[in-house]
């Protein structure tokens, strides 16, 4: 963990982990002119009590603000492996002009996904137009080649009940799909007889018929009155649905730190996009939440802040990570005392970070 301006830490960091990160998330400042504090009793997103510490200023805006996330995206991605993503969160209200800086750094053939993020319930706003429960986070890759985990969600009562609508002799709850796909093959296995059946007019097998008769003698063709094949697909077999890109992790209520992200969140892209042995880095990582998330999900860290206030409440969340066989949470803690040095504060036994500093 790093105290310090980002742009001089990365920079340093740049110097050993050129093209190491398999994963980058940051929630970076969102343009907002506002001054965000912390009080005895509650966060705050603009200073209720005199004595209320300041978290951190969010006063860029327009071209400073927009150079300032461009200057450090560069960086990123000279940092990210081959296999690396990047997922940038931000709000309506800047995120689109984000997006063009991103498809600028990273190359629009390697824009992934605009995720909705659903952050609150639906609330009474005075403003004349429709309530706003959302931000957005911007996913790239660096290269086709990236690690992807394909998260799945498990399906519910109603999902099971409107995909898998038969049941076998077993009682075991099915669906059936067709064999067959759009397209003819010319001179392919895949437009060859199956039990003496040739694909539909202008469709082919999905597979060689071998394979197809291997899954007969399975059990696993359900055969129409009419002779149709079709694949069975259990959904006992089945590990869920596929993400979508609308995520509702709303924001906590009572946060330890103002723009607190919620940790499922975190952990949702760490599990899709990155591996145990993956580093991570959030470079605005706040109260630690992605860090957090890495830990309990066995990956290597770099959180860097710049604000007092953050790094004080994520070390103490840290510290708080239950130690376990498997998990263990030892990091070593530095300062950047100005653009070029860093200091050890607190160095256990990383040798690495000590060399680093
Ligand atoms: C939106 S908050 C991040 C919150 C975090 N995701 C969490 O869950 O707690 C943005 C953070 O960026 C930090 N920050 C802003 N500018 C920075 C800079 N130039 N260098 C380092 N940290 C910076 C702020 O101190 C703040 O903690």
């Amino acid at each position: 963990m790093i105290k310090g301006e980002n742009i001089a830490v990365l920079q340093r960091l740049r110097e050993n982990y050129a093209n190491k990160i398999d994963l980058i998330y940051i929630d970076p400042p969102f343009s907002t002119s506002t001054t965000f504090t912390i009080g005895e009793k509650r966060v705050s997103a603009i200073s209720m009590c005199n004595d209320d510490d300041v978290a951190y200023s969010d006063n860029l805006k327009g071209f400073d603000f927009i150079e300032f996330i461009r200057e450090r995206l560069i960086i990123a991605r000279e940092l990210l492996s081959d296999a690396g993503s990047i997922y940038l969160h931000i709000d309506y209200k800047i995120g689109h002009y984000i997006k063009i800086i991103m498809d600028e750094v990273f190359g629009i053939e390697n824009f992934r996904n605009d995720i909705t993020r659903i952050k609150c319930n639906p609330k009474n706003f005075y403003r004349k137009a429709y309530g706003n429960i959302k931000d957005m986070i911007l996913f790239y890759s660096k290269t086709k080649n990236v690690i992807w985990n394909d998260p799945k969600l498990p399906f519910n009562k109603q999902d099971k009940e409107r995909l898998f609508t038969k049941i076998d002799k077993n009682g075991r709850a099915y669906t059936t799909i067709p064999l067959h796909a759009p397209g003819e093959t010319k001179d392919g296995a895949t437009s060859g007889l199956f039990k003496g059946l040739k694909p539909p007019q202008g469709r082919h097998w999905r597979c060689d018929p071998r394979e197809l008769e291997e899954l007969d003698s399975a059990g696993l063709i359900e055969w129409s009155s009419n002779g149709n094949p079709r694949k069975i697909i259990y959904a006992d077999e089945k590990d869920g649905k596929k993400m979508q890109d609308i995520w509702d992790f709303k924001d906590y209520q009572y946060p330890d730190y103002p723009t607190e992200k919620n940790i499922d969140l975190l952990k949702t892209i760490i599990s899709a996009s990155s591996s145990e042995e993956s580093m991570v880095i959030d470079f605005f990582c706040g109260s630690g939440t992605t860090l957090i998330a890495a830990q309990e999900l066995n990956r290597n860290w770099i959180g860097i802040d710049k604000s007092d206030q953050a790094i004080k409440i994520a070390r103490k969340k840290l510290s708080k990570l239950e130690k376990t066989f498997f998990s263990n949470c030892e990091y070593s803690y530095l300062e950047a005392k100005n653009n070029y040095e860093l200091k050890i504060l607190n160095e256990k036994n990383d040798r690495k970070a000590r060399n680093f500093a």
